[in-house]
């Protein structure tokens, strides 16, 4: 018969579970899908007698990922504990110094660590796999390393967060506050272990820095992004935004320009009719722009158990092929260091401010876009509190870095009550 491939699994929450429902469900269909069996001979999680929903006893126990990593029964490690360092970092490294294949879904791992990580793996003859590391269910890195290899990307973009993009559509449909919604994204098992990482836009991108590298052939550069998360988003920009024809997204851009690799991660109004505006819950979008295919749209659920783990799989069945693919789509040595652009391309703002009831304020701020070389295309108050009074103001065309200079100084003048919410307008 031939030999199985075996796995050892390390992390038993909402992804290794999963995966464990799924090589348990699936061994005859995976064993014909790949010519020979997948089985799991080994598992680790921090608590040994928590009952997770499935059963265990077929599968050694061991308390240490790093052991697990180095069993030699043991051909593919797979990483779903989380972390960028600690025990994820060590167990893959492990795996890799010991000959193993790895196979992961930490975007946090891969975007701060991928490029040493790669270079071991390939000094090892090894690779790692990642699709569940970006956009859940959605085959982007496979479409992107396999299916538009003869294409020159030429901008990747989409939303890449599920716990965002549930939060703020499940916030204009169903008028629910923050925290509750909060709440719904931890019981669908969307959130990272640490949430301000979702909502921070973080791991949206680590997902991004991931997408770049393999589209553009530079070291995954996470420090390059520029990055907002979506805390400071409020029901009234939801609505403001639903008045203009418009929806809050939190938006990944990657593109190469001629002042370097322009990357952002950052809250934006898109067209509510556009497919991006009109995604809900926790649904991803990918779009991918080549010179050949001209535009690849991809969307599909971004997180949970189900979605993830069958992302998983994808590359677990990879390697039990036989199919192995450099982790950046190239070998990891070719890659270049990635220049970041300094400022983005021009485009509308959306402002929020909180306006002081006096006489003149809104007067000064006029006079401080107007100094910064802000124009203004609309401006509305609305609204009324006994101090204050929110305005709203969409700006033509400006550079983020010329807004900067007009938002530093709606924080230095007695006008303006609390901080600015600043929201790029993107026609997608
Ligand atoms: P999770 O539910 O929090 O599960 C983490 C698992 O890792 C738990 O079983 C935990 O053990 C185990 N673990 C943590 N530290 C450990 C250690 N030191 N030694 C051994 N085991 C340890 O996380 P998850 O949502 O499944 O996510 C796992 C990975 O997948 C993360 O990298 C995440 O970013 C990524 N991911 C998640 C999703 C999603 O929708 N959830 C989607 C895409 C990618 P205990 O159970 O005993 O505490
Ligand atoms: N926390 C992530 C999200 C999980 O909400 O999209 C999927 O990567």
């Amino acid at each position: 018969m031939t030999q199985a491939l075996r796995l050892g699994i390390a992390g038993l929450g909402t992804v290794g579970v999963g995966v464990v429902r799924i090589v348990r469900r699936h061994a005859d269909l995976l064993q014909a899908r790949t010519g020979r069996p997948i089985e799991i001979v080994a598992v680790s999680a921090r608590d040994s007698s928590k009952d997770r929903g499935v059963n265990l006893s077929d599968y050694a126990w061991e308390t240490d990922p790093v052991a697990l990593a180095k069993r030699d029964d043991v051909d593919v490690f797979v990483e779903l504990m989380g972390g960028e360092n600690g025990p994820a970092k060590a167990s893959v490294e492990a795996a890799l110094t010991s000959g193993k294949d790895v196979v992961t879904a930490n975007k946090a791992l891969l975007a701060i660590h991928g490029q040493e990580l790669a270079e071991k793996a390939e000094a090892a003859g090894r690779v790692i796999r990642f699709e569940a590391a970006v956009a859940g269910g959605i085959p982007v890195i496979k479409s992107l390393t396999e299916g538009l290899a003869g294409n020159e990307i030429t901008r990747v973009m989409g939303v890449m967060n599920g716990t965002c993009n549930y939060i703020l559509t499940r916030m204009q449909s169903q008028e629910k506050g923050y925290n509750a919604l909060f709440d719904e994204c931890a019981e669908l098992g969307y959130l990272e272990a640490d949430p301000n990482l979702d909502v921070g836009g973080i791991d949206a991108a680590h997902k991004l820095a991931l997408l770049s590298s393999i589209a553009f052939g530079t070291k995954p550069n996470f420090d390059g992004i520029e990055i907002e998360g979506i805390q400071q988003i409020s029901l009234d920009d939801i609505h403001q935004a639903d008045d203009m024809g418009y929806r809050i997204k939190l938006l990944g851009l990657a593109q190469r320009t001629a002042r370097g690799l322009e990357q952002r991660m950052q809250p934006c109004l898109v067209p509510s009719d556009s497919p991006l505006g009109q995604l809900e819950g926790g649904t991803n979008m990918v779009v991918i722009e080549g010179d050949a295919v001209e535009q690849v749209v991809l969307r599909g659920p971004g997180a949970g158990e189900g979605p993830t783990a069958s992302a998983v799989m994808g590359d677990v069945c990879d390697l039990a092929r036989g199919l192995k693919i450099s982790t950046f789509g190239r070998p990891a040595t070719s890659l270049e260091d990635a220049t970041p652009a300094i400022t983005g391309l021009p485009a509308p703002y959306y402002l929020r401010l909180g306006l002081l009831d006096k006489p003149g304020a809104l007067a000064k701020v006029a006079a401080i876009l107007g100094d910064a070389g802000v124009s203004i295309d609309r401006m509305r108050q609305y609204g009324h509190s006994d101090s204050t009074a929110p305005v709203l103001i969409v700006t033509h065309k400006t550079t983020r870095a010329t807004l900067d200079v007009a938002l530093d100084g709606f924080r230095t003048t007695d006008v303006v009550a609390g901080e600015p919410v600043a929201l790029r307008i993107e026609q997608v």
